[in-house]
């Protein structure tokens, strides 16, 4: 079997590397460098723990399933590449700052207990033992053990050279323009005019999924912007140690000092610009959580674009034209959801019956909420 991915984020390249694993032949089409997109932008939090919320019970499933694959996902790829993914297991604290705060977190945390998640209230002083620097005014945390981090442009560069090492072609400034049709099934895709001949085609474009030419109705998805900032800790002294979900602002440390503040959500098509309006959200949702940030250099800026479905869910699994998939749409979770994804895709692929992993997640669903409306 040839298959041809249309995009090199960590969906694609996690997918194309099992597929090359199993003696599949890969070509993987980038527009840009590989991982530039979503992958580049993301902060890594393993978040399928603490963001559970009722009513996204098929996605909190698949969330919690490809959190339990991650240590040996991480294991396997940094064997076949030999880097580094930057798995990080301490965990992640919610915290309230006010009352409000504190009312809202211990009702998650009653759903999430009833679905078996762990998680454990702290007092405002457990809270400092774990984190000193937490604003005085702290009216309690969260902790999720199970919450844990990857440094996200690490695991880009593992899997570009895992995916390479098992046989996978990348092609880089490489932009499909059209995914072409014979016998009323897809054969291939056409990069600069020329035809590359495929058996499967996989979408897996994450945002930019809806610019690429097909022969049926493309996925609903479109880019949900979000605005970033990194400053800069002592990496011998961090100020924080946990990935810390405050009420207006997440902050994520690494192991080089680097503290990732993120993210604005915004409906803002393909504005790549920051704002004035961002960069003070965050700086202050970050600065009310943990003050001492004020002293600390900011390093860089920058935006990303999710790629969300119409129900923010991913699209995973084989489109109307047969020899075509998608796989995108991940939205806020495309990192926690590469293992499982690209596990299941590939099994999906292989086997020729969609994984049951992936089968709420078919593009049928949209046709369906279609002919409801
Ligand atoms: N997963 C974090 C975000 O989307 O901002």
């Amino acid at each position: 079997m040839r298959v041809a991915i249309i995009g090199g984020g960590v969906i694609g390249l996690a997918l194309g590397w099992r597929l090359a694993q199993r003696g599949v032949s890969v070509a993987l089409f980038e527009r840009d460098t590989v991982g530039r997109g979503a992958s580049h932008a993301a902060a890594g939090m393993l978040a399928a723990a603490c963001e559970a919320e009722p009513g996204e019970a098929a996605l909190g499933v698949l969330n919690r399933t490809s959190l339990a694959l991650w240590p040996d996902f991480a294991a396997e790829v940094e064997a076949a590449s030999e880097r580094s993914v930057g798995l990080r297991r301490e965990g992640t604290m919610l915290v309230a700052l006010n009352r409000d705060d504190a009312a809202r977190l211990r009702h998650d945390m009653a759903f999430q207990h009833s679905q078996g998640i762990d998680l454990a209230w702290l007092t405002p002083g457990e809270a400092r033992e774990r984190e000193p620097y937490l604003a005085p005014q702290l009216a309690g945390a969260v902790f999720s053990p199970d919450d844990i981090q990857v440094d996200n442009r690490a695991l880009v560069a593992a899997l570009a050279e895992a995916f390479r090492r098992a046989g996978g072609a990348l092609h880089e400034q490489a932009t499909v323009a059209r995914v072409e049709t014979a016998q009323g099934r897809a054969s291939g895709v056409v990069v600069d005019e020329t035809f590359h001949p495929a058996d499967v085609v996989v979408l897996a474009a994450g945002a930019w999924s809806g610019g690429v030419e097909l022969p049926i109705a493309r996925p609903p998805i479109r880019p949900v912007k979000g605005q970033m900032l990194a400053v800069q800790m002592n990496p011998a002294d961090p100020l924080v140690r946990h990935v810390i979900w405050a009420p207006k602002a997440y902050l994520v440390p690494r192991a080089d000092g680097r503290l990732v503040v993120g993210a604005t959500v915004e409906e803002r098509g393909f504005d790549d610009r920051m704002t004035a309006g961002g960069l003070y959200s965050l700086l202050d949702g970050a600065w009310r959580a943990v003050p001492g940030i004020e002293d600390l250099p900011v390093i860089e800026t920058w935006v990303g674009f999710r790629p969300g479905s119409r129900d923010d869910a991913p699209v995973l699994g084989p489109s109307a034209l047969p020899g075509l998939m998608f796989c995108t749409g991940h939205h806020r979770n495309g990192i926690l959801l590469t293992p499982v994804t690209a596990a299941a895709m590939a099994a999906t692929m292989i086997d020729g019956v969609v994984d049951p992993r992936v089968a709420p997640f078919g593009a049928a669903r949209f046709d369906r909420l279609r002919s409801a409306a």
